[in-house]
């Protein structure tokens, strides 16, 4: 049963990447509808990315709620992160899945919504400390570069004791809003410190913008990312693309009528994919922002 769902996750990953290589060599790729099986195999990574809104305190017993007791043999391996100047996260094990989780807590609508409009939205480096042998053609918000330092290092010493203590060669990411982009930058940063047999997965939720067009470039290139948005959320729309922001590929839309679409190539511009959908944040509703993604709301 296990297998059966993180194949399904797997076919969707492989699906999506797939058609970002081969989107400049063959064919256009076509929009895709998930099947129910497909939506299904997302399901405990919702619930985890959801999770991480609790305090690491509570989480690490495992019952802080509904969104937690959904994955109930997760088996927790550490924690961190104060809620305010470092979101929260936790690292553990899923037997369910038979895989390591790291999942990074997100930040409530209108302050992300401030922090990438009205904010400094300056693209940097990454940290070569941190990120060894990037090419420095890659820029990222920097704001979000300097919150994911904060909590790279613990992290990265959490997923190897995971990685070990319970032999596993997987690490699935997951985050939800400013979580996204975190997960996203360790989606680039673990595998650069993994053995790399490890395959790292990501998945996030109401993820904005990171990077520059080469930071989006590198992710389809290294990393496999699904990034789910739903229906008219702002924040997958923001920082703006006219800035220099770019989106990987690996896009899936919930519509209005709560079906999931499948979206090939960076920042699809067809209306059933959110930069048709939400041409500007005056058409969006900050209220799609939390979900429900397939029946579930983030936060604790
Ligand atoms: C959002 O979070 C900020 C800072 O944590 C807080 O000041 C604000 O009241 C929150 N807003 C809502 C609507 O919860
Ligand atoms: C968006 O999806 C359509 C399929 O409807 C595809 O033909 C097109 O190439 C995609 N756009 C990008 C930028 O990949």
């Amino acid at each position: 049963m296990a297998s059966r769902i993180l194949a399904a996750a797997a076919t969707a990953t492989v699906l999506f990447a797939a058609s970002t290589h081969g989107a400049a060599i063959t064919k256009r790729q076509a929009i895709t509808t998930l099947s129910t099986a497909q939506i299904e195999s997302f399901k405990p990574f919702t619930f985890f990315a959801s999770a991480a809104y609790c305090n690491p305190s509570t989480t690490l017993t495992w019952s802080c709620g509904d969104n937690c007791n959904a994955n109930s043999g997760f088996q927790p391996v550490a924690s961190g992160g104060d809620g305010g100047d470092e979101q929260f996260w936790y690292v553990g094990f899923d037997p369910a899945q038979s895989t390591v989780v790291v999942a990074h807590q997100g930040t409530n609508t209108s302050n992300i919504l401030a922090l990438l409009t009205d904010g400094d939205l300056i693209m940097g480096n990454l940290d070569s400390s941190l990120f060894p042998g990037i090419s420095s053609s890659i820029e990222v918000h920097q704001g979000f570069a300097a919150s994911h330092a904060r909590s790279a290092p613990d992290i990265l010493t959490a997923v190897n004791s995971a990685l070990s203590a319970h032999n596993s060669k997987s690490v699935t990411l997951v985050g939800h809003s400013l979580g996204a982009a975190l997960a996203l930058l360790d989606a680039v940063y673990l595998p650069l410190h993994l053995s790399s047999d490890v395959q790292v997965t990501t998945v996030t939720y109401g993820m904005p913008r990171v990077g520059n067009q080469d930071f989006a470039n590198y992710v389809d290139a290294h990393a496999h990312v699904t990034h789910i948005n739903n229906e008219e959320d702002p924040i997958p729309i923001v920082p703006g693309r006219f800035l220099g922001y770019h989106h990987p590929s690996g896009e899936v839309h919930i519509q209005d009528s709560g079906s999931w679409d499948a979206c090939p190539g960076q920042d699809n511009t067809s209306d059933l994919c959110i930069v048709g959908d939400v041409p500007n944040i005056f058409d969006s509703d900050e209220s799609n922002h939390d979900g429900p993604y397939d029946g579930v709301e983030m936060g604790c």
